[in-house]
């Protein structure tokens, strides 16, 4: 028997060195950690259970059957991430390059099974060169079988991956079918073809960093909805993003202990300006009204216009999506359209209620836009907001002009309580615009047309620029005073 056991104990220590000491050293020398090092930082100590760990490849071709190894180039298996189950796989860069192949691929489908069997979240640890080019068809196959997966779960149970070092080819579209996907800086490369293959095609030049880094993706695409400094910091961040989210689409997300107190915030009364052409923060807002140190945001530095995030309130989470008039005045355009609608619709699927908070001007106009198609992708917005059953509440804390009014969450499409700010104005448009299109021919005709432009855009503003008329018909269920927004939403939530 004890021959047996050594042979057993041989076999998991040569498991466990993936593809060997001198490739570990060369993991460790980039600034990476190893797969099974990874695994060990994100689940709770002791709770990694393994599966698959003497699965090998089949393959004989271009001299595989000389290269094989314990596992196929990924770790797979579940634990516990603060007490709640999760199934985790985590690709083996040490092993041909963490190459997905048959067998590998295989193991990940067998833990997204059980995932969506047992309702839990999958947590993918990606550091892959993509396809395994020996094995051709049969990678692809695996890599389909993946796709699909991701698509069957989406909606079911959360799916996240974490990018932890250069995934090519199809190593990056089962991250983009996931709900959320975090990079880390320097490290790690998102790309369909790398540089080389981009100078070949197009004969453009550009690093790794410019066009898959994760600068690139956390600005400039938004393929990636958090940028993390380490990989320890990347997973701690996957931690925190899982406490915000339930197990599954048939729970609530997890509730933190609350007692009520006093939750007057006089702070809020002093942030939106007297001049509404001023621009102010409305992460300001957020914080002053959510609990203290609680918001994650998320795309933060992506279409930044609009802003998203995670956050609770009396204990409770929740999903914020406010406008942002200090950039861009906070108008919606085609990026911030898909970012907020993305956000919503995630938010619907696992029972995360939703918070809006609205200052927007309208809709970006230009050719750039309608090139780009605001009109589809405002739309989205639109629909993600009229299709989620999630308890959703809005507060207009100024500008709620146009289209944006409606598509912001607004009665007509289903929110369920609707607060304004004595400074919110409502109405078709900013008052300036609205004079000079309706007193055109007043305007035209007036000794100074100048004064009557101002005459006629105060007469609009005043009967539009407040919370009133939507008040009134019912639009807007009350009419607040900022100090008084938490208890209000605690309440209503
Ligand atoms: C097999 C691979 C591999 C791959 C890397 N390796 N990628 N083996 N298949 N796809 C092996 C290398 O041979 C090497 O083996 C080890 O992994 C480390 O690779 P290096 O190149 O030395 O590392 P590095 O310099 O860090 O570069 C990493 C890399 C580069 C950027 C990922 O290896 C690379 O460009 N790989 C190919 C990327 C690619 O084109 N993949 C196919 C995409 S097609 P040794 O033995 O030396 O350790 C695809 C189709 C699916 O994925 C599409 C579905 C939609």
């Amino acid at each position: 028997m004890s021959d047996k056991i050594k042979v057993l104990n041989e076999k998991i220590a040569e498991a466990k060195l993936g593809g060997g000491e001198k490739r570990i050293e060369a993991q460790h020398k980039k600034g990476k950690l190893t797969a099974r090092e990874r695994v060990d930082l994100l689940l709770d100590e002791n709770s990694f259970e393994e599966i698959g760990m003497f699965v090998k490849h089949r393959s004989k071709n271009f001299g595989l059957d000389k290269q094989e190894f314990l596992g196929d180039g990924v770790v797979t298996g579940y634990g516990t991430i603060n007490g709640r189950l999760t199934y985790v796989f985590s690709q083996d860069f040490t092993v041909l390059g963490g190459s997905l192949a048959e067998a590998h691929a295989e193991k990940i489908c067998r833990v997204m099974d059980m995932a969506m069997k047992n309702g839990a979240p999958v947590i993918g640890l990606n550091d892959s060169g993509g396809a395994r080019i020996q094995e051709g068809v049969v990678s692809l196959g695996g890599y389909a079988d993946i796709f699909y997966k991701n698509t069957m779960a989406s909606g079911v149970v959360p799916q996240i991956s974490g990018i932890m070092g250069p995934c090519a080819g199809g190593a990056v579209y089962s991250p983009a079918l996931t709900d959320f996907i975090l990079m880390v800086e320097n490290t790690s490369y998102m790309f369909v073809t790398g540089p080389n293959v981009v100078k070949t095609v197009t004969n453009e030049e550009v690093t790794a960093e410019e066009l898959g880094g994760a600068s690139t993706h956390s600005t400039k695409s938004g393929v990636t909805h958090f940028s993390r400094a380490n990989e320890i910091e990347a997973i701690n961040n996957i931690k925190k993003l899982l406490s915000y989210i339930p197990q599954n689409c048939e729970e609530e997300p997890p509730m933190l202990p609350y007692e009520a107190g006093d939750e007057t915030r006089d702070k809020l009364n002093d942030i939106v300006p007297d001049n509404p052409n001023q621009p102010y923060d409305i992460k300001e807002v957020i914080e002053g009204v959510i609990d203290s140190n609680t918001f994650l945001e998320v795309h933060k530095n992506y279409a930044e216009n609009i802003v998203v995030g995670f956050a609770r309130i009396g204990g409770r989470s929740i999903g914020v999506i406010a406008n942002q008039p200090a950039v861009l005045a906070g108008v919606l355009d085609v990026e911030s359209s898909k970012k907020g609608a993305r956000f919503v619709r995630f938010c619907d699927a696992f029972n995360i209620p939703l918070l809006v908070f609205e200052d927007v001007p309208g809709f970006l106009p230009g050719t750039d836009q309608e090139w780009n198609a605001i009109i589809t992708n405002g739309a989205k917005l639109l629909y993600a907001f009229s299709e989620a059953t999630v308890p959703r509440i809005t507060v207009i804390t100024r500008k709620a002009y146009g289209g944006a009014y409606d598509v912001m969450n607004s009665k007509h499409i289903g929110a369920d309580m609707n607060y304004a700010w004595p400074t919110a104005e409502i109405a078709v448009m900013g008052a300036k615009g609205a004079a000079e299109i309706i007193f055109k021919k007043d305007i035209k005709e007036a000794s100074n047309p100048e004064e009557k432009w101002k005459e006629m855009e105060q007469l609009y503003a005043n009967m539009f620029a407040n919370p009133y008329r939507a008040a009134s018909r019912g639009y807007v269920d009350e009419v607040i005073k900022p100090e008084q927004t938490r208890e209000k939403l605690i309440r209503a939530f």
